[in-house]
């Protein structure tokens, strides 16, 4: 199993999640994020200096079964990129356990 972990621009969350869908996605945790990338959210101008900020994003995290990793980076990719600056990133990181609380289900069944 692997977390994926995909920081978006807020305007794509719909896309991205119908895009999830088509590869059968179980569950997903949504939270609202602010952060800043290699132009560290340089966006406006302070008496003629432009000022470091923080920009609101949203953070994606889906543990989904090693076969499906690739095709759900892809359609990550293909839902979330308008190709300018700032469209986010994906981090994947393993994951040694799941467990469904309800019925003490494990490991790939549980997710
Ligand atoms: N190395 C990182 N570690 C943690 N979070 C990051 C990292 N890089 C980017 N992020 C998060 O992703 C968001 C979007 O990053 P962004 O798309 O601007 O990355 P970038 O490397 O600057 O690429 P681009 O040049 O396309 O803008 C940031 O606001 C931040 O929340
Ligand atoms: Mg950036």
């Amino acid at each position: 199993m692997k977390k994926i972990d995909a920081i978006i621009r807020p305007s794509a969350l719909r896309s991205v999640l119908d895009g999830l869908s088509s590869v059968g996605y179980s569950g997903v945790t949504v939270t609202e994020v602010q952060g800043h990338g290699t132009q560290k959210g340089i966006t406006e101008s302070y008496r003629g200096q432009n000022v470091e900020s923080l920009l609101p994003k949203l953070q994606l995290s889906v543990v989904v079964n090693d076969k499906k990793i690739n095709k759900v980076i892809e359609i990550l990719i293909m839902t979330a990129r308008t190709g300018e600056i700032g469209d986010g990133k994906i981090f994947v990181s393993p994951v040694t356990n799941a467990i469904r609380i309800r019925t003490g289900e494990k490991g790939d069944k549980a997710i």
